[in-house]
């Protein structure tokens, strides 16, 4: 297995959580009226995101891939994981601004479901390139040199402090049930 299989795997489950935002925000934006009906997916998308894509992925890529790329001599001041790491800090703000629509939506603000849904399009985008420049750049020449039994060592106590006792099971768990009930809301008869 690859230093960065982990990783490439969690990529994966966090298109699939993105695909759930865009599905819930696009809706959210279109008929106001169903916010009520919207909001408990969207705060669990927000709580996915945030607990699994960021606190959980980004943070093994911040404290133990990236780390040991620079001892590999790559970053961290300049190159690919300087604007890995910009693009993670700009991801936690536009996606703070998503949970503050939210907030806006659930308390009936005018024009909630617009900005909700404009911010969630823009961290999609965002996380989405992210995406495949680690897939297609960062995470081949990871491979190349970092120590894989080292890095998965690293992986699995951040995993057991992120995930706590649902397991990181638990969370995908979660991230599938998100998943069926954004599309069924989708294809639900209007
Ligand atoms: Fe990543």
């Amino acid at each position: 297995m690859s230093a960065t299989a982990l990783l490439v795997h969690e990529h994966r489950q966090i298109e699939r959580l993105l695909g759930a935002l865009d599905r819930l925000a696009g809706q959210a934006a279109e008929a106001p009226g169903d916010a009520p009906a919207l909001a408990p997916a969207l705060a669990e998308a927000v709580a996915l995101l945030r607990g699994y894509a960021d606190r959980a992925h980004h943070g093994k890529e911040e404290d133990h891939l990236f780390p040991a790329l620079a001892a590999a001599g790559l970053g961290p001041g300049e190159g690919p994981v300087a604007v890995m790491l910009e693009e993670h800090e700009v991801g936690r703000r536009e996606l703070d601004a998503v949970a503050d629509a939210l907030a806006d939506l659930r308390a009936g603000a005018p024009g909630a479901g617009e900005d909700l849904a404009r911010h969630a399009a823009a961290y999609s985008a965002l996380l989405r390139d992210h995406i495949e420049k680690e897939d297609a750049v960062l995470f081949p020449m990871a491979d190349e040199v970092v120590d894989a039994g080292a890095l998965a060592a690293g992986f699995a106590a951040a995993d057991a402090a992120a995930f706590g006792p649902e397991g990181r099971a638990g969370w995908e768990r979660r991230i599938d049930a998100l998943v069926a009930a954004a599309r069924g809301r989708a294809s639900a008869p209007a």
